[in-house]
């Protein structure tokens, strides 16, 4: 079992969430920023006997974290196609909080691909993070038959009106 966290008690230097966009219009093709998508802390029955956390229970969160914003383009049932070039440089530790990051680098016709970055927040008395792991992730959009359907097009963001100037 693992515990999703949503607050760190650390100042985290990677904390970008402040740069992503509304729901509904984050990951639109073009704006190609990064969005925080998951954070979660794994559990020891996530570890292999040596104490490390699994690869696969990693590439699982990476599956979920990567689907955050193609679901938003999509706007209805994704499936994953491909993940490239997944490479783990650090092991990751019971006790890490680990945050997932998504770009979105491409978007076809009827599918989406992210890049997705892992960093681990770890040691609290001396926090530090390093990134962990990185993988591209392809997602299809399909029908209810499980075929691949076209991407919807793209709504334009709402122009919010500025504020009216106040006198005084
Ligand atoms: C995903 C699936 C619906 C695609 O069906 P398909 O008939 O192979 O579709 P296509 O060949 O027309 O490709 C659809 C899109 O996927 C992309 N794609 C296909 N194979 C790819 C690959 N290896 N890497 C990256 N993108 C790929 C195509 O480029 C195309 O994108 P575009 O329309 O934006 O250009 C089908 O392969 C499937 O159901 N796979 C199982 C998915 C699944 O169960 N995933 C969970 C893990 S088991």
């Amino acid at each position: 079992m693992s515990v999703t966290e949503t607050k760190t008690s650390c100042p985290d230097p990677l904390d970008l969430s402040g740069l992503g966009e509304p729901p509904g219009l984050g990951g639109r093709p073009g704006s190609h920023r990064r969005e925080l998508v998951l954070r979660v802390m794994p559990m020891p029955s996530d570890a292999n006997g040596n104490g490390d956390i699994f690869g696969g229970w990693i590439m699982a969160q990476v599956d979920i974290a990567g689907a955050v914003l193609p679901a938003r383009i999509a706007r209805g049932r994704i499936t994953t196609v491909a993940v490239n070039q997944f490479v783990f440089k650090q092991a990751v530790s019971v006790g890490d909080l680990l945050s997932f990051y998504a770009t979105v680098t491409r978007v076809g016709t009827t599918s989406v691909t992210v890049h997705v970055e892992v960093y681990a927040e770890r040691n609290p008395a001396d926090p530090h993070v390093v990134k962990v792991t990185e993988a591209n992730v392809t997602y299809v959009a399909i029908d209810r038959d499980g075929r691949p359907r076209p991407l919807p097009p793209v709504t334009p963001a709402p122009v919010t009106p500025a504020p009216a100037a106040t006198a005084g």
